[in-house]
């Protein structure tokens, strides 16, 4: 091991940028800690004349981040460019090679290619780390899986996009429309590249994939999940729950149930009284629900240059030590293979929100029908908006159930709908409990 580790980083956005600032600023103090000094001495990124606020002229410049991970003057290679294909995935697995430590912020990556990329750094006996891919600067990678090694996890749910969090947030707050929500995450730069990334739940997905895996000892699989986005939620969901002692949060989870592993990303109504209720704006929060410890919230800002650059550094800050965990907790092949369940199987509360034609018995046909399915309702509310007729002479009708499943519900607004009193596809969200 050389006094000082060598850093290569590949990708200077935001993050990258706030890396060399934070190790730069804390070097005396990342020095003692680790016993060793950290210098970054090369990097690569697409432009080499950009503006970037830092000076670079004294590294190593690469254009080729294949080339800065194969080179011989780094022991430590960062990858910050994203995607889960092409450069980013060529430069981390040349990395792997070549015996070096790896630290990525790379979520897409990992939950496409993590346990290949985590066989190839244990082959090497090289580390693998990846804290600033889920819930940016949060430590919940280490969390789950050194600082809980003594529970049983039952349960790991969180919000995992601050995108999607802003948006409701200022849907719910401010009455303002979803695509005005977004435009504005997008100015604020908390979106992806491509928005859909969030606002469809699968940069959610990918979080939750690497949470599953060091949660409950499975391999990463990102196609094990249920995936639904936040698109269809509207004004009137969100007024709808407040006004029931809910609100509603894109939420990843991953549950032991009888039947395996559950793991699922949609909308869901979190009672008021939750801690990830009250989690607002752009930032992030992950429960964990165990054995030992019971329950556990960690919250904090999940994007950003600084709060991801803390993470970086902290797996860097381990690796100068000489820590090296395996990557998800356990040696790949130990990992048991997640299967995907079917939503079908889920059980829980549920959230319905129907456009009934106001005439006599469509309220108690709705009550027939779910109660055919042993469907036992917590709450039921009609109401007319004031001075307003529903469109074509509809109420809005909300729905609360107690737990049940998920088979029986989607039967009993199949008959519901059949009977011709909906105007409207019903809108279903499931309901999460502490
Ligand atoms: N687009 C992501 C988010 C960035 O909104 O949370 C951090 O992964």
């Amino acid at each position: 091991m050389s006094q000082i580790l060598r850093v290569g980083i590949a990708g200077l956005g935001t993050v990258g940028v706030s890396v060399i600032r934070l190790l730069e600023r804390q070097s005396a103090a990342l020095a003692s800690r680790s016993g060793r000094s950290i210098k970054v001495v090369a990097v690569s990124a697409r432009e080499r004349g950009r503006d970037r606020g830092i000076d670079v002229s004294g590294l190593s410049w690469f254009d080729d981040p294949v080339a800065l991970a194969r080179s011989p003057d780094i022991d430590l290679f960062v990858e910050l460019m994203g995607g889960s294909e092409g450069a980013a995935r060529e430069a981390v697995e040349a990395a792997l090679l070549a015996g070096k430590s790896v630290v990525t912020a790379n979520k897409a990556l990992l939950a496409a290619h993590g346990m290949q990329l985590a066989r190839m750094a244990e082959d090497k006996h090289v580390a693998l780390g990846f804290e600033a891919s889920v819930a940016g600067g949060i430590p919940v990678v280490k969390t789950l899986r050194e600082g809980l090694a003594g529970n049983q996890i039952v349960r790991v749910y969180g919000i995992l996009n601050g995108t999607c969090n802003y948006i409701l947030t200022r849907m719910e707050r401010e009455g303002l429309s979803f695509e005005d929500c977004l435009k504005e995450a997008q100015r604020l730069g908390y979106a992806e590249a491509d928005p859909t990334f969030d606002i469809g739940g699968f940069d959610t997905a990918h979080k939750l994939a690497i949470l599953t895996s060091l949660a409950f000892g499975t391999a990463v699989d990102k196609d094990a999940i249920h995936v639904e986005g936040i698109q269809s939620i509207t004004l009137a969901d969100l007024k709808s729950a407040d006004e029931l002692g809910y609100r509603i949060k894109l939420l990843g989870v991953a549950q032991r149930t009888a039947h395996g592993i559950e793991q699922r990303v949609h909308p869901t109504m979190v009672p008021k009284s939750s801690a990830v209720a009250e989690v607002m704006g752009v930032t992030n929060a992950v429960t964990i629900d165990a054995d030992a410890v019971k329950e556990l919230t960690l919250v904090g800002p999940g994007a950003g240059g600084d709060a991801t650059a803390s993470a970086v550094v902290a797996d860097i800050a381990d690796i100068a030590k000489g820590i090296r965990s395996a990557p998800f907790g356990l040696p790949v092949a130990s990992l048991e293979s997640a299967k995907r369940l079917p939503m079908q199987i889920h059980e829980g509360g549920y959230y319905i929100r129907l456009s009934v034609q106001d005439r006599p018995g469509a309220a108690a046909a709705i009550a027939t029908r779910m109660a055919e399915r042993q469907i036992s309702l917590e709450s039921i509310m009609q109401r007319k908006p004031p001075g307003e007729t529903g469109a074509k002479g509809t109420v809005p009708v909300v729905l609360i159930t107690y737990a049940t499943s998920e088979t029986a519900i989607r039967e009993a607004l199949e008959a519901v709908v059949k009977d011709g009193y909906i105007a409207e596809r019903p809108q279903v969200i499931r309901i999460e409990r502490e």
